[in-house]
């Protein structure tokens, strides 16, 4: 039985589908059963990060676990705790989500928020795999309200490139490691085929839907402004505009390997990820 955290999320319901398709006993974990669709045959259970027991029970008498982290200063000792709770339960297989530069000190703060974690996997003394995805193709969700308004999409990182990757890749990595002996102490950089720039990625967009879409430039100072009074601290604040600003001058413009080294097939463009969901953006 395979545990999967994070399961309603982006990576982790993707990955739940992924398993059941292939008649894998899962269970998904989420702090609201009761919202949770998940696919026929797929156990539902209560656990929330911050609640030792309800993990504790979620762990019990699995295989192997996913382990979906929250990114930030805040959650640095939940990952670690997270780690500690599915080896107590005796899971020999772990998976961990990560993010692309954990551990690069040219990224600044926001590449050490998962380096705890990582290196309590590293250290758990089961085998592990860690995943360190590049930007989600998802991420441009957030453009849709400014697309179907006609008003330019905020660009944060200049002409800077990303790997740009398609969740339902790095969700299909996933499934293949959880249930392989093949990849255990492995670091796996997962990026798409190609570094795309925001304007890249509004090019896209447009031609995908076929209708202008500008972007326009977001001063840091300015996007700084926005997060706080959004509610984020001013360390999580300045710890995603460092990255940002990594991203700008160039520092995250890596494409691997390493999709199709576990796959066995090319990752899925840009293009493909907007193909299957133009329809959310008025396409
Ligand atoms: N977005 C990117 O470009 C990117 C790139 C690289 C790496 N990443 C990494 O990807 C991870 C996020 O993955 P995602 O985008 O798939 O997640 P997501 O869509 O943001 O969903 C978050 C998931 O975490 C669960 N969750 C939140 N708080 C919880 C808690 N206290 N206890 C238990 N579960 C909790 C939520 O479940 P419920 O609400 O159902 O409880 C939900 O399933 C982060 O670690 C991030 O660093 C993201």
């Amino acid at each position: 039985m395979i545990v999967i955290t994070g399961a309603t999320g982006t990576i982790g319901s993707e990955v739940v589908r992924l398993l059941a398709e292939r008649d894998v006993k899962v269970r998904a974990v989420t702090r609201n059963p009761e919202q949770a669709r998940v696919p026929a045959g797929v156990e539902v259970v209560r656990g929330d990060y911050a609640d030792t027991d309800s993990m504790a029970a979620a762990f019990a008498g699995a295989e192997a676990a996913f382990l979906v982290g929250l990114l930030g200063p805040d959650y640095v000792e939940l990952d670690r705790a997270l780690v500690a709770a599915a080896r107590a339960a005796g899971v020999r297989r772990l998976v961990k989500l990560s993010a692309i530069g954990t551990g690069d000190p040219e990224l600044g703060r926001v590449g050490t928020w998962h380096l705890p974690g990582e290196q309590a996997v590293r250290e758990s003394g089961v085998d592990w795999t860690i995943l360190r995805p590049s930007s989600f193709a998802s991420n441009t969700r957030s453009w849709v309200a400014p697309i179907q308004t006609g008003q330019p999409v905020p660009n944060m990182t200049g002409a800077g490139a990303q790997g740009v990757v398609d969740p339902r890749d790095v969700a299909a990595v996933a499934a293949e490691v959880l249930l392989s002996d093949d990849h255990a102490g492995r670091i796996y950089t997962l990026t798409g085929p190609a570094a795309l720039t925001t304007h890249h990625q509004a090019a896209v967009l447009a031609a995908a839907l076929d209708r202008a879409v500008e972007v326009t430039d977001i001063p840091l100072d300015v996007a700084r402004g926005f997060m706080l009074e959004s509610g984020m601290s001013e360390e999580y604040a300045d710890g995603a505009l460092a990255g940002q600003a990594f991203v700008r001058d160039g520092g995250n413009a890596i494409v691997t390997g390493d999709v199709e080294q576990v796959l066995g097939h090319a990752p899925r463009t840009y293009a493909d990820w907007v193909r299957h969901h133009r329809t959310e953006f008025g396409g």
